[in-house]
């Protein structure tokens, strides 16, 4: 299942995701076998190696993938959805110059696969909001959404045009311990962990009933790699398929805390991001994802919140 022969490129791998991606791919193939690649050095990733890449110039990006073979890539680079509305047109141009260089390196046959991760930002405020379907009313609000709606739909174009073999999963807001996150709007589900330990006190920027689905990087990174080792004939969705996570707000991710931390206090002062959660689903529906490719999750919020908290505790 896990091929030797392939070579992967993991661009972003500096990031929230990347970091924990390269980790457990490393695992799989070996850390030679995987090249991390991101604007700046790497220092939580010294064994494999690492390439200076911008991801928006073709002429370098193409010379790495020559230079090490590279059959796979995982494109994570991109501005998420806080820095997205701050930078609207840079946003724009990486999110979708980055992918647009990448599908075309397996458009023109120079690697063979390709995983890009899309959103919940690509639903809107006219999605339903709770248990939202894969199919449904998608009229995202941010830059952010309207640059992964766009790149779910490209993603889709280029297996029906050209076969290019791209998987993507939409993320809900995603939590771990082994990196900090980059700029989005869940982000607060992670920063209260390290507040609670340290200061035991969070001061949230969005309200305390403002409910979001979040997952649980372990369960993530596992969903990625899934996703992409199953037999191409199971993968029936090429725009992105919806994954749940698990659902709740800034009050119950604090009550939970505080079965840990009992004198951890939580307070609300929402600010621009407050407006981007509340165009997002506050729950999703999985079944494709669940039917497809066989994907089941393993944690809940009890068991996020105990792991999150044992593993920063000793860190
Ligand atoms: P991040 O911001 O933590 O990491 C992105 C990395 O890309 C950074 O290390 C950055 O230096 C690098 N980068 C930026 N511009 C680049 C460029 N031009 N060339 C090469 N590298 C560049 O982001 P993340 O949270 O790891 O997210 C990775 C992907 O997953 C993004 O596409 C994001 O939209 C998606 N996603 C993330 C979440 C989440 O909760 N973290 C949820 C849904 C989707
Ligand atoms: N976690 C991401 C964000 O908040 C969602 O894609 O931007």
């Amino acid at each position: 299942m896990y091929n030797k022969e392939n070579k992967i490129l993991i661009i972003g791998a500096g990031g929230q995701i990347g970091i924990e991606l390269a980790q457990e791919l490393s695992l799989l193939y070996s850390p030679e076998n995987v090249i991390v690649a991101d604007l700046k050095p790497i220092l939580s990733l010294p064994n494999n190696p690492f390439e200076i890449l911008d991801v928006l110039n073709k002429d370098v990006l193409f010379s790495v993938v020559k230079k090490h073979n590279i059959t796979h890539i995982y494109l994570l680079a991109a501005l998420l959805s806080a820095t997205g509305e701050q930078n609207p047109m840079f946003a724009w141009k990486l999110n979708m110059e980055g992918l647009f260089n990448v599908l075309d390196l397996a458009k023109e046959k120079h690697i063979h696969k390709v995983y890009w991760p899309s959103s919940i930002a690509v639903f809107g405020p006219t999605t339903p909001r709770l248990n939202t379907p894969q199919y449904t009313v998608m009229e995202p609000s941010t830059i952010y959404g309207i640059t992964k709606q766009a790149g779910e739909r490209w993603c889709e174009w280029y297996f029906r045009k050209h076969n290019v073999d791209v998987r993507s999963l939409r993320y809900p807001g995603l939590i771990g311990w082994k990196s900090a996150p980059g700029g989005g709007t869940t982000d607060y589900a992670v920063h209260i962990f390290h507040e609670a330990l340290k200061n035991k006190s969070y001061e949230c920027f969005l309200s305390a009933d403002t409910a979001l689905p979040m997952m649980h990087m372990e369960d993530a990174i596992r969903a990625t790699i899934e996703i992409m080792h199953v037999p191409a004939e199971k993968i029936k969705i090429r725009g992105s398929y919806n994954l749940a996570g698990i659902s709740f707000t800034p009050a119950q991710i604090a009550t939970e805390i505080q079965k840990h931390i009992p004198d951890f206090k939580i307070s609300y002062k929402p600010d621009f991001r407050q407006d981007i959660a509340n165009s997002w689903p506050q729950s999703i529906s999985e079944i494709e994802s669940n039917q497809d490719w066989g994907w089941k999750q393993t944690y809940n919020l009890e068991s996020l919140v105990s792991n999150m908290l044992e593993n920063l505790s000793h860190s």
